[in-house]
C-alpha cells in the first residue's frame, strides 16, 4: 500500500499555482452561497495532465495576503454540464469584498474526490460543506500545514506570465 505520500506525489501534488482572478458564470455567491475565485483559461490550458479534474484542497493567498485554507474544484461542473474547464479555488475565510483582477497563489497539497453531478442543489450544496470540512481538518496535518509557510506565498508575483510549479521544480 502506497503512503499518502507517494499518492500525492503521483497525482504532482504539491501543486504551486498563481494568476489574476477572471470572472466565472457567477453562480458560486448567488445560488450556492459559497464564494469561488476563477482561474483564466490560460492557467487551465498550463496545468499538467497529472491533475486530474476532481475536488482538491490546499491554501491560498490573495495580493500576498494573509494565508488560509482553500478547496478547489478542477473540470467540467458536471452539474452545470459547463463546456469550459474551470479551476475554481473557495478560500475558507470571509472576505469583505470580491476579488476579480487580484493576484491569487494557491498551494494544491491534496486530492478529496471526483467531481459528480447531484440530483438536485441542495445536495450540490452538502456536497461542498462536507469538502470544506474535509479540508479543514486534514489541512491540520503536519506535513500539510507545513506549506502554509512555505516560501511561495511571500515570493513577488511574476504577473507577465501564469505559473504553474510542481514539487520537481519548486524551489523550497
Ligand atoms: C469544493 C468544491 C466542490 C465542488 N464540487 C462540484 C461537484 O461535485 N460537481 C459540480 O458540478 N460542481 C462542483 N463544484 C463547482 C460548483 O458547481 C461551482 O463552484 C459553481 O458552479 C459556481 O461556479 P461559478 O461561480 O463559475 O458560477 C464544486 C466547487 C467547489 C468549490
Amino acid at each position: 500500500m502506497p503512503s499518502s505520500t507517494k499518492i500525492r506525489s503521483l497525482r504532482g501534488l504539491p501543486l504551486f499555482v498563481e494568476g489574476f482572478v477572471v470572472r466565472g458564470y457567477g453562480r458560486g455567491s448567488k445560488q450556492l452561497g459559497i464564494p469561488t475565485a476563477n482561474f483564466s483559461e490560460q492557467v487551465i490550458d498550463d496545468l499538467p495532465h497529472s491533475l486530474d479534474t476532481g475536488i482538491y484542497y490546499g491554501w491560498a493567498n490573495v495580493d500576498a495576503g494573509e494565508v488560509f485554507k482553500m478547496v478547489m474544484s478542477v473540470g467540467w461542473n458536471p452539474f452545470y454540464k459547463n463546456t469550459k474547464k474551470s479551476m475554481e479555488t473557495h478560500i475558507l475565510h470571509v472576505f469583505d469584498e470580491d476579488f476579480y483582477g487580484s493576484w491569487l497563489k494557491v498551494a494544491i497539497t491534496g486530492y478529496i474526490r471526483p467531481e459528480q453531478t447531484y440530483n438536485s442543489l441542495e445536495e450540490l450544496i452538502a456536497a461542498i460543506h462536507n469538502d470544506i470540512k474535509v479540508a479543514g481538518e486534514e489541512l491540520e496535518q503536519p506535513e500539510m500545514l507545513k506549506y502554509k509557510s512555505d516560501p511561495f506565498f511571500n515570493a513577488a508575483p511574476d504577473k507577465t506570465a501564469p505559473s504553474i510549479d510542481s514539487i520537481n521544480n519548486h524551489k523550497l
